[in-house]
């Protein structure tokens, strides 16, 4: 197994460009997402093997719902589908999965899933898995100062209180944010949390990356030199 000196403890992953691969390929766009998912199924399990501790995945912005209803229907189907196949794995893995995002506007059965597997598997202590979903920076930014304004109305907060108002509470900022696809941007994902993190983007579209090209991307994170604003 490759060894790293400086592994993340956090990595965090904009999955884009299943709808380029599956046009690539000549198929309709929800193949993607199902090629898509083979890609989620190695990078976790080469996370548990990596021993990275935790591991996020950006799959479903609250933008997202804009797109077709039918895409917009099959990606939920997908993703109550998946999360139910993978309990077993997740159990004898030892990893905890956890579901962040504006959840009302899911349907009754997606949610009581949801709960289902946060609960099951909240005792894994290797890797924890977060899967966003329905989620906006800016959205967990503004749910967060509705929250502050209630509990602190006199304004007095710093950043600690404010980072644990975020949905993000209890999970380190990401060391390194993986962008599939070549887009430059940050999409309206973790606004506040990202504000160190070093950032990798890749060509490949997500159905095409895999293992060696997450370790790619494991090797280009350990070259950085991570200053944090300061001067070594
Ligand atoms: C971005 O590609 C991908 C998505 C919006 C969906 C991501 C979902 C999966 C990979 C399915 C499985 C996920 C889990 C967590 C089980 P795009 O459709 O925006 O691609 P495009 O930019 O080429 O059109």
């Amino acid at each position: 197994m490759e060894t790293f000196q400086n592994l993340p403890a956090h990595v965090s992953i904009i999955m884009d460009g299943n709808g380029r691969w599956a046009q690539r390929h000549s198929l309709p766009r929800f193949k993607g997402h199902y090629e898509g998912v083979e890609s989620v199924r190695a990078i976790v399990e080469c996370s548990c093997t990596m021993g990275i501790r935790y591991l996020s995945l950006f799959a479903f912005s609250e933008e997202n719902w804009n797109r077709p209803q039918d895409e917009v229907s099959r990606l939920m189907e997908l993703f109550a589908q998946c999360m139910k196949g993978e309990l077993d794995n997740f159990l004898k893995n030892g990893v905890r999965f956890v579901v962040l995002g504006n959840r009302e506007k899911f349907s009754a059965s997606l949610n009581s899933t949801i709960d289902e597997m946060m609960d099951k598997t909240a005792a894994g202590n290797k890797l924890t898995l977060v899967v966003f979903l329905s989620y906006s920076g800016k959205w967990d930014i503004l749910q967060a100062a509705r929250k502050l304004a209630v509990e602190h109305p006199d304004g007095n907060f710093g950043p600690d209180d404010f980072a644990s108002a975020l949905v993000t509470d209890g999970i380190p900022d990401p060391d390194l944010l993986i962008r599939t696809s070549g887009e430059m941007r940050i999409s309206n994902y973790m606004l506040w949390q990202l504000s160190y993190t070093e950032i990798v983007v890749v060509d490949t579209l997500w159905p095409d990356f895999r293992k060696s090209n997450f370790l790619d991307a494991l090797a280009e994170y350990e070259k950085r030199d991570r200053r944090f604003g300061k001067v070594k």
